[in-house]
């Protein structure tokens, strides 16, 4: 069986992992994440590849074959000099920016993109958007604190935390979007929140994603029924510590 490894700041990258549990495709997962340090949005490149560097070793050392990289902010920052520093798989994810063609084919009114600030500043990103979005037709906006307040879920789910996340989300309820991709792999874990509130279709990229990367990787369906992956942020359960107090490793 193949050993995958998975790598996000925080708990944004389970939200993949899931969707590879549920698609049942078979291989042997390892997800690392660095508590501690979550959210990357706000941190500068070298500090993102340092920690980047520090989990890929621990990744390593389980063997594994490949890296996804389940991050779109780490992929923006991290993913060439990794490419060029070690001779292990590298695989990121995106922000699905050329959903814009799906959008326009059938006729709905306007698509927005949601991301973190370092993701929107890097040049890959500008790179894709001169690519699939030359005319600018997608109405992008970074978001400074929706990844951390989400990471908060694992342990607050009070009044505040809702509110909080309402507040974040609030200047995009004035833009009227029919679509808005999500362009950071821990909004799915409140996209039906996203999409009440601001009465659009959340676009969620990880079903094309884990489709996409079992191909690449030649993942097959395992025949045996795949038990549903429900989040799980009490820590005792899911994770286990590794030696660096400060990584989440299972
Ligand atoms: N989950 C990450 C992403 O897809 C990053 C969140 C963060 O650490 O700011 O961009």
């Amino acid at each position: 069986m193949k050993k995958i490894g998975i790598i996000d700041s925080g708990i944004g990258g389970l939200t993949l992992l899931r969707e590879f549990i549920h698609s049942a495709y078979s291989a042997e997962y390892f997800y690392i994440s660095d508590e501690s340090n979550v959210p990357y949005g706000g941190k500068t490149q070298q500090f993102m590849y340092e920690r980047t560097q520090l989990m890929v070793e621990k990744l390593m050392a389980k063997n594994v074959e490949t890296i996804v990289l389940a991050c779109n902010t780490l992929t923006a920052e991290t993913i060439d000099k990794l490419r060029s520093n070690y001779s292990i798989k590298f695989i990121g994810i995106e922000p699905y920016i050329n959903y814009q063609n799906k959008v326009e084919s059938i006729g709905a009114k306007k698509l927005g993109l949601i991301l973190t600030p370092a993701t929107y500043a890097s040049n890959r990103f500008k790179e894709l958007q001169t690519k699939f979005d030359p005319d600018g037709k997608i109405v992008v906006l970074p978001l400074e604190n929706l990844a951390l307040l989400i990471e908060k879920l694992k342990y607050d789910s009070s009044e505040k935390i809702y509110l909080d996340l309402k507040n974040e989300l609030k200047p995009l309820k004035e833009l009227d979007l029919s679509h808005l991709i999500l362009g950071c792999t821990h909004y799915p874990i409140i996209k039906e929140l996203i999409e009440r509130e601001l009465n659009v279709i959340a676009v969620d990229p990880n079903k094309q994603v884990s489709q996409h990367l079992s191909n690449l990787l030649g993942l097959s369906k395992s025949k045996y029924p795949v038990e549903k992956f429900n989040y799980n942020f009490d820590l005792s359960d899911v994770w286990q510590y590794t030696s660096l107090k400060d990584f989440r490793f299972f």
